[in-house]
């Protein structure tokens, strides 16, 4: 079974899709969450995870250094063994220490084509665009913003889509079948 870090700095949907599939779906027997990790205490995903019985953690990055708050959670994660840390809505970017710590390890969801858009705001961009579509990209995650190589892509219809919040329910309804479907791939792959 492989073991997978979950990092999340807030709602945790997609953490909550993923430990869905593991517990009881297409992730069953093949991957297990070892911890799920915040650099916010206040995210709302880590009672998520604890009411799945999971490990939970955080650590406030805030007012540190990029690479001195990395480094701390390198320690954390060093009581830990895992295979892989899961970014699922984790909104802080990943210093070249860390990248290069686990490199080929750390797989991320971004709500576009990578290839078109990096960064934040992703279904705001796709919206104010007035896109017909966006895609959905998972990627491993490079010393760069969303640059990484792809691993799979997903379209999102947009067609008729009035208003942000329409956009991002459309977006997110395609993310939590599409994470751990692509997750499944690459696990399964492995073994
Ligand atoms: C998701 O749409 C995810 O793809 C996006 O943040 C949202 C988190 O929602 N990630 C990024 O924009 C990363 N750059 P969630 O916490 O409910 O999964």
């Amino acid at each position: 079974m492989t073991k997978i870090v979950i990092f999340i700095s807030g709602r945790g949907s997609n953490m909550e899709a993923i430990l869905k599939e593991c517990k009881n779906g297409i992730l069953k027997g093949i991957a297990e969450s070892v911890l799920v990790f915040s650099d916010k205490k206040e995210a709302k995903g880590l009672q998520t995870a604890e009411n799945y019985g999971i490990e939970t953690a955080s650590i406030s990055s805030k007012g540190k250094k990029r690479q001195e708050f990395d480094k701390e959670v390198i320690t954390l994660l060093s009581n830990y063994k895992f295979d892989y840390i899961i970014l699922a809505g984790y909104m802080r970017i990943l210093s070249d220490i860390f990248v290069k710590k686990y490199s080929g390890k750390i797989i991320n969801i971004h709500p576009a084509d990578t290839n078109l858009h990096q960064g934040l705001h992703a279904y705001e961009w796709a919206f104010k665009n007035k896109m017909q579509e966006t895609k959905i990209t998972v990627h491993y995650v490079n010393e760069g913003v969303d640059t990484g190589k792809i691993i799979a892509q997903k379209t999102v219809n947009l067609q008729g889509c009035n208003t942000l919040e329409e956009v991002e329910k459309r977006g997110l309804n395609v993310e939590h079948k599409f994470y751990p479907e692509t997750l499944k791939d690459v696990l399964e792959a492995r073994s």
